[in-house]
């Protein structure tokens, strides 16, 4: 069975209460539940990490060489300025997919800047929580 190793960024931690108008009313604790349903009716395992920190972001991407088949990564705030992010991607040489729960592409222009979509073999922005299901859907037609 595919492993797969899903990083959520800082802030995502606040889903529900942070700006619904554009992330939702449904909190962390449903995101998780809905990408382990998702991973299960796919028929892969998934494992879910979260911080605030840039630096933990990074061991944990370190932490996944040899460990995971794949990545699906929201870097929250991080996509738009972190080149480490980028390059501990790119030093693990994992398949990854980076998703974001807004269409990040109308907002302002500075979360137009990916880092992130540099190394990315595929970006979805703006499907909310389905955004999720999408890449690991990838994984799973992935050969
Ligand atoms: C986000 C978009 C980012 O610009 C923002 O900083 C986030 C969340 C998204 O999922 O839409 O924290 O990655």
């Amino acid at each position: 069975m595919k492993k797969i190793l899903v990083i959520n960024g800082p802030n995502l931690n606040m889903l529900g209460l942070r700006e619904p108008a554009i992330y939702g009313s449904r909190d962390y604790n449903a995101l998780l539940v809905f990408i382990r349903e998702s991973a299960t009716a796919l028929g892969l395992e998934a494992e879910c990490f979260q911080s605030n920190h840039e630096g933990a972001i990074i061991d944990c991407i370190q932490q996944a060489y040899g460990v995971f088949d794949g990545i699906v990564i929201n870097p929250a705030a991080y996509t738009h300025t972190s080149v480490a992010i980028l390059d501990a991607l790119k030093a693990v040489a994992i398949p990854t997919v980076e998703v974001h729960l807004s269409d990040v592409d109308s907002r302002e222009e500075f979360r137009h800047r990916s880092f992130v979509s540099l190394y990315a073999c595929k970006v979805i922005k703006g499907h909310g929580f389905d955004g999720y299901r999408e890449a690991l859907e990838y994984f799973s037609e992935k050969k």
